[in-house]
């Protein structure tokens, strides 16, 4: 068991956990597109920040031609409360009319960044969106969106890792766990960094 940070209450999804859901999902997108029998490749779109981990993991186990892309859009800034109005900070550098767009998502939560992407694909010209996330906050959603395919049901309570953020950091975790945030809170994170240099 990897030690864990000071802040962090426990893992709730394991490196391994997650490769394996990781390459679950690789398996069932490749089908479903090796059954569409559609001449172009897949447009895999990952939302940055979070989607990067993520992204870098399932990409591996997609076993049909693909670009990728990504978008920035922003939601939530430095605050744990979307602001309601996504706004697109950068956009697909590519035509997409008529293409197949596979958006990848670390998370789920109200719906409000997908549900706008979606608009904004249509609106671009996209044949078909789907959905891939690795976790869904299904409990929190306040749009109606379903992901096409869900790595794992997000419980509630603050997570971190493989590419969730609190505060812009732990996403470099290789698992996802939950965060203390009065611990958080309070932590002294100039100390932190002595503590890793010792
Ligand atoms: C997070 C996450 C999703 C979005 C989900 O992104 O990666 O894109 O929030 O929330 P919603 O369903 O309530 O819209 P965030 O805006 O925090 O940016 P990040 O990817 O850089 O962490």
């Amino acid at each position: 068991m990897p030690v864990l940070h000071p802040v962090l209450k426990k893992i709730i999804f394991t490196q391994e956990q997650i490769d394996s859901k990781a390459k679950e999902l690789g398996s069932l997108i490749t089908q479903y597109y090796f059954t569409k029998k559609d001449s172009d490749p897949i447009i895999i779109l990952g939302l940055l920040k979070g989607c990067v981990p993520f992204m870098a993991n399932l990409m591996k186990y997609i076993d049909f031609p693909v670009k990728t892309e990504y978008m920035v859009v922003a939601s939530y800034g430095m605050n744990s409360v979307s602001s309601g109005s996504p706004q697109i900070l950068l956009d697909i550098n590519q035509n997409i009319v008529n293409s197949n767009v596979l958006i990848v998502e670390d998370i789920i939560d109200s719906g409000t960044t997908l549900e706008f992407i979606i608009k904004h694909l249509k609106v671009r010209g996209a044949k078909e969106v789907k959905i891939v996330s690795l976790l869904d906050k299904k409990t929190k959603r306040l749009r109606a969106i379903t992901a096409d395919w869900v790595g794992f049901d997000c419980p509630d309570g603050f997570i971190v890792g493989f590419g969730l953020d609190y505060a812009q950091r732990f996403r470099n975790l290789p698992y996802i766990a939950e965060v203390d945030i009065e611990k958080f809170d309070n932590y002294d994170w100039k100390q932190d960094i002595e503590n890793y240099c010792k």
